[in-house]
């Protein structure tokens, strides 16, 4: 399987298309303005408000049922939001979808593929409907496939594994060189090997100034992409910023854990740290373990908690992962129900 991208795509842009040709009047490709959507009384999405920039990786994170699909299917002009708007591409949601399609690409959940067709005639498929002329169809398909490493199957998509059919459409996604491309979890049920293909493939993409918008379950994808991230849970945003932003809005974001070689240590050690400002709590462990809970990060580690140590075994130290934010802002795992 090939690990590196190449670098075709750029020039493709100049060649042929809208890409580089469009001016967007704002920095933000993307500002939704109080969104809702209502299925039966039920508030899958409810009144959710952010901005996306032009060229960033933006991730949406949440729980199984959070409304992330649902956010992405409206803002893809698939589901008519109950309330609300947003701008996509400088044009409303609300009066002008039809406008916005030509600059979005969509990699839904569940895959969209024509199984009786070859992978070349799905993408090919695509790019008719984008009104793409068949010698850039060519090109393109031929670029997509290669990197998705489905290249030159000629048998019917139906005889695809899962992984292929998910980087089919991944391809199918970015035919037509969309500005902006939404990814619904685009690296479920892909093998590690697949998944570090499409990351690069991913990374290549944003390096060509394209928007990306992804969900996904998986904190190593997003920490691994991500410039901005948006926490969402029972259809509200609870968290947005940066990665670091958003590990350190949850406010105890540090955690120490020491041992010692007897309990006098410990309790004397436990005194002093205790009594300092950035420590929040500390917690008696077995083995004379304690752990301790406090803000400032490497800083006050360095410059407070340490000097108030004076004899200790080992000493581990960690900040909160994406992981931890998410358990302490929704009391749930990133997988629960
Ligand atoms: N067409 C629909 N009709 C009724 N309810 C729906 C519909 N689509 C989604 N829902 C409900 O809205 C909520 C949000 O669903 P959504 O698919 O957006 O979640 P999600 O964050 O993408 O979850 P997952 O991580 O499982 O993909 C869920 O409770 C879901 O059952
Ligand atoms: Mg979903």
């Amino acid at each position: 399987m090939k690990a590196t991208v190449k670098k075709s795509m750029v020039s493709f842009h100049s060649d042929s298309n809208q890409f580089k040709s469009r001016h967007f009047l704002n920095d933000h490709i993307i500002e939704i303005k109080g969104l809702e959507k209502d299925f039966d009384g039920f508030k899958a999405v409810d009144g959710i408000s952010f901005k996306v920039r032009r060229g960033e990786l933006f991730s949406l994170l949440g729980p199984n049922g959070a409304g992330k699909s649902t956010t992405i299917r409206m803002l893809t002009t698939v589901l008519k939001p109950t309330s609300g708007d947003a701008y996509v591409a400088d044009y409303s949601l609300v009066n002008e979808k039809n406008k916005i399609k030509p600059f979005i690409g969509v990699c839904p959940q569940e895959n969209v593929i024509f199984e009786a067709l070859t992978a070349e005639d799905n993408v090919a498929f695509v790019g008719r409907m984008h009104g793409m002329r068949p010698e850039d169809i060519k090109t393109r398909s031929q670029y997509l496939l290669e990197n998705m490493n489905i290249a030159g199957r000629k048998k019917a998509s139906k005889s695809f594994s899962g992984g292929m059919k998910r980087r089919l459409n991944l391809a199918m996604s970015l035919v037509h060189q969309p500005h902006i491309l939404f990814l619904d979890e685009p690296t479920a049920g892909l093998d590690p090997q697949a998944r570090r293909l499409v990351w690069d493939f991913i990374k290549e993409l944003k390096n060509t100034g394209m928007t990306i918008v992804l969900t996904t379950h998986d904190m190593v994808e997003a920490d691994a992409l991500s410039d901005h991230v948006a926490i969402m849970d029972h259809g509200k945003i609870i968290a947005l910023g940066t990665l670091e932003e958003v590990k350190r809005g949850t406010n105890n974001g540090n955690i120490l854990d020491v041992s010692f070689s007897s309990k006098d240590d410990l309790l004397r050690a436990k005194s002093k740290i205790g009594a300092l400002e950035s420590v929040q709590k500390t917690e008696d462990k077995q083995n004379n373990k304690l752990s301790v809970f406090f803000t400032g990060g490497v800083k006050s580690f360095k410059l407070e908690i340490l000097p108030e140590l004076e004899s200790f075994k080992t000493l581990h130290f960690r900040e909160d992962t994406l992981e931890d934010v998410f358990l302490k802002l929704t009391g749930r795992g990133l997988r629960d129900n």
